[in-house]
């Protein structure tokens, strides 16, 4: 069955299309059926293609992925199983918009996934150490250290997805 994955981040243009494009393709090279897709809180730039730099940066990395911008919508919750954010503020508008339970339920920090992390969602303090930060306007090592901390996420989420928590 398809396992389908949203990323989310604020503008749709750096992080959350990175983590769609790393996704995208080890679940190809590993086999694993899913349907990846990503959307920003924000609507400023629906409707552009990513960000110059973090298209290099996924691009230089191996990773081919073609992306238009698109913001979060509530129904974006019957269209997918897990909704995974990038930071606090990502966590805090998209769980603004869940209708019930098992809206909630799909909503979880995309660093949870991360095998090296091991911090409970649950904890106060989780949302701090989860986060994948914002990446927009700053040199090119930053958007190095966010594509590694995807690359992490994207191993453990899958891994998850084939033998469960
Ligand atoms: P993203 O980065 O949320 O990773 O796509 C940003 C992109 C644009 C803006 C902020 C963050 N902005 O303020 O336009």
């Amino acid at each position: 069955m398809t396992t389908r994955i949203l990323m989310v981040c604020l503008g749709n243009i750096c992080r959350s299309p990175m983590a769609a494009a790393v996704l995208d393709n080890r679940a190809r090279e590993a086999g694993i059926d899913v349907l990846v897709s990503s959307a920003g809180t924000a609507s400023w730039h629906a409707g552009e293609g990513p960000n110059h730099m973090s298209f290099r940066v996924w691009t230089d990395a191996g990773y081919e992925y073609q992306h238009v911008a698109q913001q979060f919508k509530q129904m974006m919750f019957d269209e997918f199983d897990l909704i995974l954010v990038m930071d606090q503020s990502n966590f805090t508008n998209v769980n603004a918009l869940a209708r019930n339970h098992e809206d909630v339920a799909k909503i979880r920090y995309l660093r949870s996934f991360d095998p090296n992390l091991k911090v409970d969602q649950i904890d106060p303090s989780a949302g701090a150490l989860l986060e994948v930060p914002d990446p927009w306007e700053q040199p090119r090592e930053e958007f190095e250290e966010v594509l590694k901390m995807i690359e992490q996420s994207v191993d453990g989420l899958l891994a998850f997805l084939v033998h469960g928590d």
